[in-house]
Parts: structure tokens; C-alpha cells; sequence
């Protein structure tokens, strides 16, 4: 099965072909950083006009690049929730435009269970039960994938997402945007020990997260500050602010694996490309005696590839085919219930 994905869920253009579920033969990204550096953040209005200039050039490119015609094709899938609304209505709306022209069956796809997608997608021979835990700018939820592949929330965080907790922070360092990858070079060159940041729920029981304490944890230290801090301090700071968010994320996911009974823990979503992230969890699951999928970078950050992937499997089992969906800025996940999320307990 050959299946275009189209993304536009925030402020990455993105479209790809997949064949047969896990094969990729194009994946094109168009960020739009440049249109947004200058307002330190995602604009959304500026975000969606950028989405409608860009779309069909990269479904194009993404066609070509897999020697494809549209007609080759069976079928589409498009990212309807959750995300901003205005970047959601011109991937769906390009959807329905191609649906109308070309009668393919059009899946819409759930953005965090095409994250959730990209573990698999990265390793073939994982089957479930597995525990995911999904860091992007947006969310920071704990998954377990249970043994029917359905999706449950362990827990989630109170307020602030991981990467927006790492975007403040780069904003408040005069680190520019996207804080995200600056955070992770400028942390690289520091010391995760210069100053002791608070690690915010880290012995509260269950799966939960709170990280903008931390936002002002390193907003005070700051404003208390008599100088401006050198380069090397700067780093510092933000090995140190990295470490706290690091230390909570690798311990609850650790926990949620080992409470709930799974060996596996896959990690997803645009903070998973973060360097120490993706080795302060493999370290953990090594000691653990724990196994860790960790997807290539491009595969952690906002792709169609895991849209595509996603969508085949849907279509494969027919749960959904055009039926005049529409977009949505939010969705529910479910909790898991009791039995299967303490299972041990
Ligand atoms: O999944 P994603 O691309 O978009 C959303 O669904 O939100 O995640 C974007 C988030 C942003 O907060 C961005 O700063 C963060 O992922 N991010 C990173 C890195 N690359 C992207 N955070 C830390 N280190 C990185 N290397
Ligand atoms: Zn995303």
C-alpha cells in the first residue's frame, strides 16, 4: 500500500510516501523557523499563511522524490488534531482538495498517535506492551501501548510540555529560537551540576509532570543576579536547567515501565532529538535491564512520514475512511484504567 501523509499541525510543512507501513521513499520537512525567529515563537496566523505558500510545493517534491504521480497512490492521510487550528484547516482542506480530484480514500490521523506511530515505524520487531514517553512542544504524556496496540495515558504534564519548558528557557539565555536545539548545543558545552534547579514532581507518586516551576526556578536566579552571565555561564545554566527536566523524565518514564510491568520503553516526539535525553535514557534502560527505542531524529521531530505509517495501518483495518472529517485543535486520550496501568501494583 502506497500512502501519502500530509502534516501542518504547527509550524513544520511537511509530506511524505510510505509503502508498505514502514518503508519511507520520501520524506520533505519545510521549517518555517526563518518566518518566526523574530517573534521568539510560533505565530500562528503567520503559521498558517506559511503552510498554505509551501504545502503543494512540498507534496510535489515528496511525490517526486518517490518517483510517484498522485494516481500511484492508494490513499492519503492527514494530521486533523490536535494542533494549531489555522495550520490543521490547510492540511486537511489540501486532503479533501486531492480526495475530490483523485477519489483516494483520506484517513485523518491523530498527531500524537503519529508520534506514538514513530517507534514502531523505527523498529520493526517491537510488539506490544511498551511504554512511550511523548516530549514535544506541546504535550508530555506517558503512554502504555497495550498488548491490542490501543494507546493509554499513564500520565501527562499539569502544565507546561517539556519542549516549551526548554523554548522558555532559551528565551530567557538570550539562546534565540528554536530554544529547543539551542538548549541542546549550548548544554553540551556546560556543566549539568553548576547549579541544583528543583526536578519538579520527581518523588510525587504517579506519572504526572509540572515543569513551570522550573521556568521560574531559572527566571529568579536571573533577576538575582547582579551581572549578566558570561557565555560559560550561560551554558552552564542551561546544562543544569536541561538536567533537571532530564533527570524527571528518565526516572517517571523508568518507573511507569517498571510499575506497569513492560520491558520497552520508546521515546517521541521533538525533545526525543535531544542529545542528552536520548543518552541519559539509554543508560538508565540499560541498568534497568530495559530495552529503549530511540527513532532517528527525523523521525522525533514533526514529520509526515509517521502520518503516513499511521494511516496505512488504519486503512488496512478500515477504521476510518473519508467520511467529511473535520479539524480540531485539541483531543481526549483516554487514562489508562486501573488494572492496566498498575499492573504490578
Ligand atoms: O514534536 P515537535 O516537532 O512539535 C510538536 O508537536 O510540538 O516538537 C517540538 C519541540 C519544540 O519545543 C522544540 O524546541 C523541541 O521539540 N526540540 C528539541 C530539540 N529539537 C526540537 N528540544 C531539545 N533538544 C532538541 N535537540
Ligand atoms: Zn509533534
Amino acid at each position: 500500500m502506497l500512502i501519502l501523509g500530509i502534516e501542518t499541525s504547527c509550524d513544520d510543512t511537511c509530506a511524505a510516501v510510505v509503502s508498505e507501513r514502514d518503508t519511507i521513499l520520501s520524506s520533505i520537512v519545510s521549517s518555517q523557523h526563518g518566518a518566526h525567529e523574530a517573534y521568539r515563537g510560533v505565530v500562528p496566523e503567520i503559521a498558517a499563511r506559511e503552510h498554505i505558500r509551501l504545502v503543494g510545493p512540498v507534496i510535489r517534491t515528496a511525490l517526486e522524490k518517490a518517483d510517484l504521480y498522485l494516481g500511484d497512490l492508494d490513499g492519503i492521510a492527514v494530521t486533523n488534531r490536535p494542533g494549531l487550528i489555522g495550520s490543521l484547516l490547510v492540511g486537511v482542506s489540501v486532503a479533501k482538495g486531492l480526495h475530490l480530484a483523485s477519489g483516494l480514500p483520506v484517513v485523518p490521523v491523530n498527531h500524537l498517535h503519529a508520534h506514538i506511530r514513530s517507534i514502531p515505524l523505527s523498529n520493526a520487531d517491537l510488539n506490544p506492551p511498551y511504554v512511550i514517553l511523548l516530549v514535544s512542544g506541546g504535550h508530555t504524556i506517558l503512554f502504555r501501548v497495550n498488548a491490542d496496540s490501543e494507546a493509554c495515558v499513564l500520565g501527562s504534564t499539569r502544565d507546561d510540555a517539556a519542549g516549551e519548558a526548554l523554548d522558555k528557557a532559551a528565551n530567557l539565555l538570550g539562546l534565540g529560537y528554536p530554544g529547543g536545539p539551542a538548549m541542546d548545543s549550548a548544554a553540551s558545552a556546560g556543566d549539568p551540576h553548576y547549579i541544583g534547579f528543583p526536578r519538579p514532581m520527581l518523588k510525587t507518586p504517579g506519572f504526572d509532570f509540572s515543569f513551570s516551576g522550573l521556568k521560574t526556578a531559572l527566571a529568579v536566579h536571573l533577576a538575582e543576579r547582579r551581572t549578566t552571565p558570561s557565555k560559560e555561564e550561560i551554558n552552564n545554566l542551561a546544562a543544569s536547567y536541561l538536567e533537571a527536566v532530564v533527570d524527571v523524565l528518565v526516572e517517571k518514564a523508568v518507573s511507569a515501565a517498571v510499575e506497569t510491568g513492560v520491558n520497552e520503553i520508546g521515546l517521541a516526539g521533538g525533545v526525543a532529538a535531544n542529545s542528552r535525553l536520548r543518552s541519559r535514557l539509554t543508560e538508565e534502560c540499560d541498568a534497568q535491564g530495559l530495552s529503549v527505542t530511540i527513532p532517528p531524529k527525523e523521525l522525533c521531530t514533526d514529520n509526515a512520514a509517521m502520518v503516513a505509517s499511521l494511516g496505512t495501518w488504519m486503512l488496512e483495518r478500515e477504521t476510518s475512511t473519508w467520511n467529511g472529517f473535520d479539524a480540531s485543535a485539541t483531543c481526549r486520550i483516554e487514562r489508562c484504567r486501573t488494572s492496566e496501568s498498575r499492573i504490578r501494583k
